[in-house]
């Protein structure tokens, strides 16, 4: 199946294109990796709302009244755990009151397949527009299972805001999915035989929180 170029934006800035790199590098100390990290999930972030809906508001300067704007949808951001919560600040700099819900996932390093540990998904969810965030994208089980997930508890509008992805894995969401909009700053070659990322920047959350296996 070819990708659906209508539903990816990979984001291409010279920015990204440097903080990728910082990030790609395996000497990147932890306090680097988090700086670049959060940078580049500010402009994904950024991006992922483009086309959200307004409501007009009437808005009084210090001169006249005038039309404004809000934001017409509930936003909730969903962390894969654990590497997403890397990525909910970004969403909250542009969108204070966003509720967020968890949804605990490890990939199990034999099977390769994920494994749900914890979930904690706000109310309301059926009315919201739901960004699910995780640094990775890799054979896309746990994006799939994620979206799955919300969408059985009612979720019908879904984005999915990832730093690096495969195509496999942009592959799987698009034929489980294809309703779902993926916001990348990078596609990446493919996955190697252990379903890493190539050439990816290795486990982000480890990278993330200064864990190794
Ligand atoms: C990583 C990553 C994704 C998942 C991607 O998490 O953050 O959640 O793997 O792989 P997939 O597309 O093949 O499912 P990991 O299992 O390392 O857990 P962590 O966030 O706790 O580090």
């Amino acid at each position: 199946m070819l990708l659906n170029k209508d539903m990816i934006t990979e984001i291409k800035h010279p920015v990204i294109a440097r903080d990728l790199t910082i990030l790609r590098d395996k000497n990147t100390d932890t306090a680097h990796f988090r700086l670049a990290l959060s940078r580049i999930s500010t402009i994904l972030a950024y991006n992922a709302l483009t086309n959200i809906k307004l409501t007009e508001k009437k808005v009084v300067t210090p001169i006249q009244e005038t039309i404004g704007f809000e934001i017409e949808p509930e936003i909730i951001v969903v962390p894969i755990l654990r590497a997403g919560l890397g990525l909910v600040d970004a969403i909250t700099t542009f969108v204070p009151d966003a509720r967020v819900g968890h949804l605990g996932m490890y990939r199990d390093e034999e099977t390769k397949k994920p494994v749900d540990y914890y979930v904690n998904i706000p109310n309301g969810i059926e009315n919201a527009l739901v960004l699910v965030v995780d640094p990775m994208l890799a054979t896309g089980g746990s994006a799939c299972d994620a979206i799955s997930f919300l969408k059985s508890k009612g979720a019908n509008q879904i984005r999915f805001i990832c730093l690096i992805s495969a195509p496999e894995g942009i592959r799987k969401v698009q034929e489980l999915h294809p309703d779902v909009p993926v916001i990348t700053a990078a596609i990446d070659e493919c996955l190697n035989n252990d379903k890493f990322i190539v050439p990816g920047l290795g486990d982000a959350g480890d990278r993330i929180f200064g864990t190794s296996r």
